[in-house]
């Protein structure tokens, strides 16, 4: 510490910015499609807007949400496994790597839905409802998941949401389902393992300044 006292105003300030900067990381929420929501035409077989595109100009880390601003006439699937993703079909899919969030059996009704990020590395969504209509016509998209500060404690076990059987092909109306909206998770105060980051990055970073 005697090192920080004696550093000059200009290190001081240098500090101040690092200071900011590192604890003004955190976690953010990505409302998907920005103000265009996740949403798809039925009339015109459209997409409201380029959700790959969209992706591409955020920065996923653990810990992170995305916000489906949406109605019940599409659905988030969220997968690991890109034979799913690729597919646009649950049918197959694992309940250990695949997660469906729907709303309620009643068209055009609003819904959000909000997914935490809890697992590095590429997840995809999509949507399958109009038989997997929606999905080949890019209502979907992928992310790298960065580890960013790592996930919070209240995702650090995060339960799976209940997996819901997806509707069958022959059947135009989506199955009644449970929705899951069990993502009740606030951030934590006093979360110590983040501190020590700070601390650590900051001293770090002294030690390349100061000569
Ligand atoms: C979600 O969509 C509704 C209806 O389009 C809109 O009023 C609302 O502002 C949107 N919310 C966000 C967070 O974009
Ligand atoms: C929602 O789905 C229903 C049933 O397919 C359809 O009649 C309605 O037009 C859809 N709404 C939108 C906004 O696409
Ligand atoms: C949308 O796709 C459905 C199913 O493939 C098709 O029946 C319909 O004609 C398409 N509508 C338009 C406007 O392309
Ligand atoms: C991906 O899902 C398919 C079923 O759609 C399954 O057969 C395959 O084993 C899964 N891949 C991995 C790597 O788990
Ligand atoms: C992000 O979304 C989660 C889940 O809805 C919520 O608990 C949290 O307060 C949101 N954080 C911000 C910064 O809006």
């Amino acid at each position: 510490m005697t090192l920080l006292l004696t550093t000059t105003a200009a290190n001081l300030f240098i500090i101040t910015l690092l200071i900011t900067t590192v604890t003004s990381q955190s976690y953010s929420n990505h409302t998907v499609g920005d103000s265009a929501g996740w949403l798809f035409n039925s009339d015109t077989n459209t997409t409201s807007t380029d959700y790959t595109k969209w992706a591409s100009t955020q920065v996923f880390n653990l810990g992170d949400y995305l916000i489906f601003n949406t109605t019940t006439n599409q659905t988030v699937v969220q997968t690991y496994n890109e034979t799913t993703y690729n597919s646009c079909d649950t049918e197959d899919a694992l309940d250990t790597d695949t997660f469906i969030y729907q709303g309620e059996n009643v068209f055009g009704q609003p819904l959000v839905i909000q997914v935490p990020l809890t697992k590095e590395g590429t997840n995809y969504f999509f949507s399958d409802a109009n038989d997997g209509l929606q999905c080949s016509q890019n209502m979907k998209f992928e992310i790298d998941v960065k580890h960013g500060i790592g996930l919070p404690s209240y995702l650090n076990q995060p339960p799976p949401p209940p997996y819901v059987e997806p509707p069958q092909s022959s059947d135009s109306n989506p199955t009644p389902s449970s929705e899951t909206s069990s993502n009740s998770g606030f951030r934590d105060s006093g979360n110590v393992p983040l501190g020590v980051l700070i601390v650590t990055s900051v001293l770090g970073f002294l030690l390349l300044l100061i000569p």
